[in-house]
């Protein structure tokens, strides 16, 4: 924001001209968090293209689960959506599972992997590793994938020219049907899980306010769970400042033990810190690690390394 300099020595001028600025810029900002535009287009299409193209063996009603979506958001005020308002959508909506499928044998590669504050490293890892399982692999979490929507106080329909920030209300509908779908998504896993968890911030586990913290690991059951692998990975030019010896993290490893599961925690997963010299060559702790590439047998030693599982 630049205000001429002359009128900063006239109040009166100068408190006009910010409020004007402030104002465009707002509404500016505003604008940009409503419901995104064409969201039922999007949603019921991304419906289709799952049913049809991604798993085929799914049956369900895609105009449906877009009615039931559209009634909870509508049901309440824009802040205020629960989760309990989006439970008729979730039942209308089919679930197939990979632990589901007939025989435990078939599906024992299959992995279901949580994160939090990992997101972009998150996708890269998913993409190379066979069999991953995310919520954004489930019918609802493809579905409603980077979406925003939200409806009007006094209106029928979506507010599309904005919405309350993620943060602005509990009830958030956005929120709440993130809450509901990761509940949902822990409940069910099964086998190993593996959680990416971010070293380069404090309290890389939050108990309060992330998703993992707070729903996804209560969902979890120790009855279907084999393993929780957990991988700590830092930025490449750090701060390195959580590990698993160090920070949250202990505290995360202490409840996964009071709570029976089995557990390994890694912090220098080498898939991981592959897929990070892959974006960034140019670090220098990618120098070594790029050069060992190029020769035949160190390519070798890192497949093994890999699949000679974590460090405890
Ligand atoms: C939110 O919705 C609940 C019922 O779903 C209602 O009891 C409550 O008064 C509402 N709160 C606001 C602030 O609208
Ligand atoms: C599950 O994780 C444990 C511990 O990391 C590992 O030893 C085992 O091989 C994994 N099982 C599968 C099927 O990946
Ligand atoms: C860790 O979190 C910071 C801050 O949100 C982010 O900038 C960084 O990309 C994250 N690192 C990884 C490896 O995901």
């Amino acid at each position: 924001m630049t205000v001429p300099k002359s009128s900063l020595a006239l109040p009166v001028p100068t408190v006009t001209i910010c409020l004007v600025l402030l104002h465009s810029c707002s509404a500016q900002l505003r604008a940009q968090l409503g419901t995104t535009p064409n969201i039922k287009q999007i949603v019921v299409g991304r419906c289709y293209n799952y049913i049809t193209l991604i798993n085929p063996r799914l049956r369900c009603d895609c105009e449906a689960i877009w009615r039931q979506f559209e009634e909870a958001v509508m049901r309440q005020s824009s802040c205020n959506v629960t989760m309990e308002d989006y439970h008729d959508m979730f039942n209308a909506v089919p679930q197939s599972w990979p632990c589901d499928r007939v025989s435990r044998n078939e599906t024992s590669n299959s992995q279901f992997l949580f994160w939090s504050k990992t997101r972009t490293l998150m996708h890269s890892y998913a993409a190379v590793v066979r069999d991953v399982w995310t919520l954004e692999d489930t019918l609802v979490g493809y579905m409603f994938n980077d979406l925003i929507w939200c409806g009007q106080e006094d209106d029928s329909g979506f507010d599309f020219s904005s919405c309350p920030e993620w943060s602005a209300s509990r009830h958030h509908p956005v929120y709440s049907l993130w809450r509901q779908a990761s509940q949902n998504f822990a409940e069910m896993a099964c086998g190993n899980i593996t959680v990416l968890l971010n070293g380069s911030i404090v309290n890389a586990f939050s108990r309060k306010s992330s998703m993992f913290g707070s729903v996804e690991l209560d969902g979890l059951n120790p009855q279907r769970v084999d393993y929780v692998n957990i991988k700590v990975v830092t930025n490449l030019e750090g701060p390195h400042l959580e590990s698993c010896s160090q920070g949250s993290i202990v505290d995360l490893l202490q409840l996964l033990q009071s709570r029976g599961f089995r557990w390994t925690c890694s912090d220098n997963d080498q898939t991981l810190m592959i897929l990070q010299c892959i974006q960034d060559p140019q670090q220098s702790s990618c120098q070594t690690c790029g050069n060992s590439l190029l020769d035949r047998k160190g390519l070798l030693s890192v497949e093994d390394s890999v699949g000679s599982g974590e460090v405890q």
